[in-house]
């Protein structure tokens, strides 16, 4: 608790997202610097810890994007949120069965979390590999962003409005223990709400200031250099105006303000609101489409089939209740959505039409 203290020894009361971007990513006591969170023995899994077939997948999107864009020289493929590097490590590994892009790709990795950058750097060892700081230091095109969960990793603001005021949720610590409170949001804050149309007289108002930001480097090095990027997370594309703020540790909920440090906090990626912001900045998102389809469209099912062909009865099952885990809307099928940011001139569009 002790730690947890320090947040709040400046400011006795910090906005919803400063606290998130605390305890998650403190240098000192946040989750993702000390906590190696994916797999079984962690606290969740993600799509390419799952199964390969996800990242394979991806790889054949990208070649296909690659070949659209007259196959550049040079390309850079920048990972935003590597995590464990499930997904690098795959992706190398495919690649080298296309040696043309395989000459041509430069990946960058771009990591916040000082503890897992050590792990991709142990684990990933490839000469087409480097791990970048500051985006802004790609200086040569075109540029393929992809994350996948790295929106719902950037921390969120909340509004709610009462009375005719728009107020914020902010935390503060009461005996030892966090809690929310909300109060009278800043000019500056509203005029932003106000841009994307998201002031609702009944309800949460989410807001992702820091996802955002993230984003303002990605969009200009897009319009820039040429290029896109491709962003799969569990969200929703209508609003409903509730808290979407969730804990979890130990793949099971947690309370927000408990295991504060130990167990990760996200929420529900509101693909809408990201879909105005990448026109309101210049791109274009031609459509947003489930996980599912998005893996079905690039021959998941006929890959698994052509993997499975040779496996025993024990694997080949395993490798289908993954596939299922991946497609299926009952599991991540369809709350897990797919957008795609592109020049407004780009007219690739795979899967997304
Ligand atoms: C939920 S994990 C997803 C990891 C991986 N993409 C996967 O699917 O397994 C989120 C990742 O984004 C990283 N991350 C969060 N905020 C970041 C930021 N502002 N800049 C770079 N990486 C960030 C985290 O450290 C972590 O690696």
């Amino acid at each position: 608790m002790k730690k947890i203290e320090k947040i709040f020894s400046k400011n006795k009361i910090i906005p919803l997202d400063y606290f998130l971007e605390k305890v998650l990513y403190d240098k000192e006591f946040g989750y993702y610097q000390r906590k190696n969170p994916f797999g079984v023995k962690g606290d969740f899994v993600t799509a390419p810890n799952i199964s390969n077939l996800f990242s394979e997948m991806i790889a054949i999107w990208l070649i296909s994007f690659w070949e659209n864009l007259n196959k550049p020289k040079k390309i850079n493929f920048i990972e935003l949120g590597p995590g464990n590097g499930d997904f690098c490590l795959i992706l190398i590994k495919t690649l080298k069965n296309f040696p043309e892009i395989f000459k041509s790709i430069n990946i960058v990795l771009y990591e916040k979390s000082e503890k897992l950058k050590k792990i991709q750097k142990k684990r990933i060892i490839s000469g087409k590999v480097s791990w970048v700081k500051d985006l802004k230091k790609i200086k040569k095109g075109p540029v393929i962003f992809f994350g996948n969960e790295f929106l719902d990793a950037l921390p969120i603001k909340q509004f709610k409005e009462k009375d005719g005021d728009i107020l914020e949720k902010f935390a503060f610590l009461k005996k030892n223990k966090v809690d929310f409170i909300f109060k009278k949001a800043l000019r500056k804050q509203i005029k932003k709400l106000k841009t994307f149309n998201l002031i609702k007289k009944n309800g949460i108002i989410e807001y992702p200031e820091y996802g955002f930001k993230e984003l303002d480097v990605v969009c200009k090095k897009i319009k820039e250099l040429n290029g896109g990027a491709l962003f799969f997370d569990y969200g929703y594309k209508i609003e409903k105006n509730v808290s979407t703020l969730q804990s979890v540790m130990n793949h099971k909920f947690n309370d927000i303000n408990k295991n504060l440090g130990n167990a990760d906090i996200t929420y529900l990626v509101n693909f809408n609101l990201y879909e105005k912001y990448f026109k309101f900045y210049g791109l274009n998102v031609e459509n947003i489409i489930s996980q599912s389809k998005f893996l079905q469209k690039m021959g998941i099912i006929e890959r698994f089939k052509i993997a499975s062909s040779k496996m025993n009865l024990e694997k080949k099952s395993d490798l289908y209740f993954r596939l299922k885990r991946l497609i299926d809307p009952k599991f991540m099928g369809e709350s897990f959505k797919v957008l795609f940011a592109k020049n407004k001139n780009c007219k690739f569009k795979l899967a997304f039409e």
